[in-house]
């Protein structure tokens, strides 16, 4: 593993718990309205990650490509799950960036089609 790594799943189609629990799951539809505000949740992970004062989401970035929409923070009293209202220009590859206190950054992410 590469010190300055962002994590993904090595086989999406067989993930580890371990990134069952960290890859950030988003939800929004696949084709939205040029301008016109929809609504995106991310929750980590597809399972739940684990809420406690020595292990807990810090925060998650939502980028457009690798523009920068916002932000969510987090603490051990918050389940790490928010849903953001944000409208796109153009087509795009949704990121989420979550950072576990300690196991690292990880990425998800979602194609959407805007016409
Ligand atoms: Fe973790």
């Amino acid at each position: 593993m590469k010190y300055y790594e962002v994590k993904q799943a090595d086989d999406p189609n067989n993930k580890t718990v371990l990134e069952q629990k960290h890859i950030p799951v988003i939800t929004a539809p696949d084709k939205v309205k040029k301008g016109e505000f929809f609504d995106i949740t991310i929750k980590m992970g597809e399972i739940d990650h684990p809420v406690e004062p020595g292990h807990f989401i810090q925060y998650v970035d939502l980028y457009a490509e690798y523009y920068h929409l916002g932000r969510a923070n987090f603490t051990p009293e918050m389940k790490p799950e928010v849903t953001f209202k944000i409208k796109l220009e153009e087509s795009c590859t949704l990121r989420a960036y979550e950072l576990c206190n300690l196991h690292g950054q990880w990425e998800g992410n979602k194609k959407i089609t805007v016409e």
